[in-house]
C-alpha cells in the first residue's frame, strides 16, 4: 500500500480577495499499517491535509497516490466511489452528521450506499457495533438518546462499517472526558492490529506519547517535521521551539535527567517510567 503527498498545493479562495495558500508544497510519505499523528498549531493546515486522502479537497498542484489512485487537480469526482470505501473519513464532531432514526440504520448506510445487500449490512452492523465498543441492542435504539462518547462511536462505526483500509479522523477526542478520550484511543490501538492504517489529527501529546508509532508536525502549511515519535520526544530542543504542551511523562523525564539521570524519553507509559527508574536506583 502506499500512501503519498508529492508537491500538493493547496489554496482557499483563488482569485479571491480572501485567498490563503493552506498547503505548500507538501511532500509526505505516510507509512502504511501504522498509526500516524498529524500536529500542529491551528490554522496550520491539518484539517486541510487530511481531506486530501479521499478527495474531498483537490490540490491545485502536485498529486496525492493511495494506491492506485491518484489525486490531482485534473481527476474527475466519478472515479471516487472506491477510493472513499478504501480511506474512511471521520470529520470534527462526526455525531452531527448522524441522522436516521435507528443506529443500525445509521450504520447501514454506508455499506448499503457502496452496493453491500441489506443482510449483509446488517451483519456488518451486527460486528462494527461491537468493534466500537457497543453491544448490539443498541441497534434498535435512536442515535440521539445517547452520551456524547456513544454517539461519537456510533458515527465511527458508520465509517467502519464500509470496511476502510485506511481510516482517517479529525481530532477525534476533542471535547470527550479523559477517560472517553482513553477508550477511543484504545479503539483506534485495536483498529490499528486488525490491520487498519490510522491517521489522525490531535492536540494530545500525551495521545501521540502512547498510542502513535509515526507523527508528522505541520506548520503554516508545510510538513516541518515527520518522525517516529519516540525521535520527536527525545529531541527536546526542537520541542521548546515547537512550544506546544508535552507529555506528562516526558515532562517528568526531562527533569528527572536534569537532575543527573539518563532515562530514556521516548518511555510511554508509568510502568515503564518505574521500571527504568527502579533499574538506575539500583544500578
Ligand atoms: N474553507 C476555507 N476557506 C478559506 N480559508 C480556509 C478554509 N478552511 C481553512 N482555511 C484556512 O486555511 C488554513 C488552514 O486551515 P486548517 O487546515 O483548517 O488548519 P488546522 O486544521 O491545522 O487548524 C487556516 O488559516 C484557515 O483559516
Ligand atoms: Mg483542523
Amino acid at each position: 500500500m502506499s500512501i503519498k503527498f508529492e508537491k500538493v498545493n493547496h489554496i482557499y479562495g483563488l482569485n479571491t480577495p480572501f485567498e490563503f495558500q493552506a498547503l505548500k508544497d507538501v511532500d509526505l510519505e505516510i507509512i502504511p499499517g501504522k498509526i500516524t499523528a498529524i500536529v500542529g498549531h491551528t490554522g496550520s493546515g491539518k484539517s486541510t491535509l487530511i481531506q486530501h486522502l479521499n478527495a474531498l479537497l483537490q490540490p491545485h498542484s502536485g498529486a496525492i497516490t493511495i494506491d492506485e489512485f491518484v489525486i490531482t487537480k485534473e481527476k474527475p469526482k466519478v472515479s471516487l466511489k472506491p477510493l472513499r470505501k478504501k480511506v474512511g473519513m471521520v470529520f470534527q464532531f462526526p455525531e452531527y452528521q448522524l441522522f436516521e432514526e435507528t443506529i443500525e440504520k445509521d450504520i447501514c448506510f454506508g455499506p448499503k450506499n457502496f452496493g453491500v445487500s441489506d443482510e449483509d449490512a446488517l451483519l456488518i452492523a451486527r460486528k462494527t457495533i461491537k468493534d466500537v465498543g457497543l453491544d448490539e441492542s443498541y441497534l434498535s435504539r435512536s442515535p440521539f438518546d445517547l452520551s456524547g462518547g456513544q454517539k461519537r462511536r456510533v458515527a465511527i462505526a458508520g465509517i467502519l462499517a464500509s470496511q476502510p483500509e485506511i481510516l482517517v479522523l479529525d481530532e477525534p477526542t476533542a471535547g470527550l472526558d479523559p477517560q472517553g478520550a482513553i477508550e477511543m484511543m484504545q479503539l483506534f490501538a485495536r483498529l490499528n492490529r486488525q490491520g487498519v492504517t490510522i491517521i489522525l489529527v490531535t492536540h494530545n501529546m500525551d495521545h501521540v506519547l502512547e498510542y502513535c508509532d509515526q507523527v508528522v508536525v505541520m506548520n503554516e502549511g508545510q510538513v516541518e517535521r515527520h518522525c517516529a515519535v519516540r525521535d520527536l520526544f527525545n529531541d527536546h530542543s526542537y520541542l521548546h521551539t515547537l512550544n506546544i504542551e508535552m507529555p506528562i511523562i516526558s515532562k517528568f523525564i526531562n527533569d528527572i535527567n536534569n537532575c543527573g539521570y539518563h532515562l530514556d524519553g521516548a518511555i510511554k507509559t508509568s510502568d515503564e517510567l518505574i521500571k527504568a527508574l527502579k533499574e538506575q536506583l539500583n544500578g
